[in-house]
């Protein structure tokens, strides 16, 4: 949407939604800060668009709310992960309400000017059907998976593989001393960015990616050959949505109303078959939430807070419908129409993937 001069910014909304990732509450206090000092006022708004639904779950915050958070990770305003909250009406003590229709009545009850959505691809796609609506706002994009297209990086991914990294790094003296298969588990849903970057960061023998489906003849081959020059261990990091040659992505749990499938299981079902395949003992490791915890790195941290204060300038210059992207070294608006319904894949051809192959990495291909 084209910008348009909005002189009166008096009060903007602030809600974080989807999955949480480390550096939330970064954006929250540079969005509060950004905020405070050009006169405008912010309300925080709870658990996503919840915040806007029920009139308890909204409260103002001020500089002195936000002392403090930088490091923190979660998020100060809790988060919900819903899949489609359209496809169901709501029911609040006032009675039962049309989602959609509920949320805009309610953004003018505030007496809110804007909103900052800070929030991965279906916040991001909540967001734009809101701007559609009418709502001025500007999306943040967040997610530890790196998937949101736009945008070269998202705070959250740095510190998701720095973790990755260091438990492989672990992984390594362990499955050394015992000269054993071990198997990383990591997040990403349909993207391999998390293994791809922690699976070269920490030398990785095999790295599985959702982008490249996988034969465990291959795997196994690549073992078999480090075995034969003596590295007798392996270290292979699977992406949760990795998926054999032919096969399907591995579930836990199936979509239903209002929440989407859940990945998991692809390390255990490597882990086996690689140790029927080789004959060496094998172990797995999920990595699982422990990737989304913790304190943000100092990279994250400086996006996030970068990414707040973007989104400030925005509102403030007009600039609805888009969403703060990182294109080094510049921060630009991208509209949220180019955004959302899309899924950014490692490149088969990027020159990660290419140096990995140089040095022996197999992807099971
Ligand atoms: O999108 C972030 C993410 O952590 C994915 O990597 C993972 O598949 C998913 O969220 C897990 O979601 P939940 O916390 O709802 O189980």
């Amino acid at each position: 949407m084209a910008p348009r001069l909005m002189p009166t910014l008096k009060k903007i909304g602030v809600l974080t939604g989807g999955g949480d990732a480390p550096g939330l509450n970064a954006v929250i206090r540079a969005v509060v800060k950004a905020a405070h000092n050009t006169g405008v006022a912010v309300l925080g708004l709870e658990d996503s668009f919840d915040g806007l639904i029920y009139p308890d779950k909204a409260r103002p915050l001020t500089p002195r709310d936000v002392t403090g958070i930088l490091r923190r990770g979660g998020t100060i305003l809790g988060t919900v992960n819903r899949g489609n909250p359209f496809a169901v009406p709501i029911t609040t003590p006032e009675g039962t309400f049309d989602y959609a229709e509920r949320v805009v009545e309610m953004f003018r009850a505030h007496g809110l000017d804007a909103l900052v959505c800070i929030g991965g691809d279906g916040t991001l796609a909540i967001s734009y059907e809101f701007a559609r609506r009418g709502i001025p706002l500007v999306g943040v994009p967040k997610t530890i998976d790196n998937d949101i297209v736009g945008t070269t990086s998202c705070f959250g991914f740095d510190t998701a593989v720095s973790f990755a990294t260091d438990a492989i790094d672990r992984l390594h003296t362990t499955a050394e001393a015992h000269r054993r298969i071990l198997v990383v588990e990591v997040m990403g849903r349909y993207t391999g960015w998390i293994a791809l970057h922690s699976g070269v960061a920490g030398g990785a023998d095999v790295i599985l990616i959702p982008e490249i489906p996988y034969d465990l003849d291959k795997v196994s081959e690549c073992i078999a050959a480090r075995d034969q020059w003596g590295a007798r261990f392996s270290i292979v990091v699977i992406a949760e949505g990795a998926k054999p040659k032919g096969g399907q992505a591995s579930l836990v749990e199936g979509a239903r109303e209002g929440h989407v499938e859940r990945l998991g299981g692809a390390g255990m079902t490597c882990s086996k078959e690689l140790e029927k395949r080789t004959g060496k003992e094998t172990r797995h490791v999920v990595l699982g939430h422990l990737q989304r915890g913790g304190t943000p790195t100092a990279f994250d941290r400086t996006l996030a807070t970068r990414f707040g204060g973007k989104a400030v300038e925005l509102l403030l210059q007009g600039h609805f419908g888009a969403m703060v992207a990182n294109h080094p070294p510049d921060l630009v608006a991208v509209p949220l129409q180019d955004v959302v319904g899309k899924t950014k894949l490692v490149p088969l051809d990027s020159d990660l993937v290419r140096t990995a192959r140089a040095l022996g990495v197999s992807f099971g291909d």
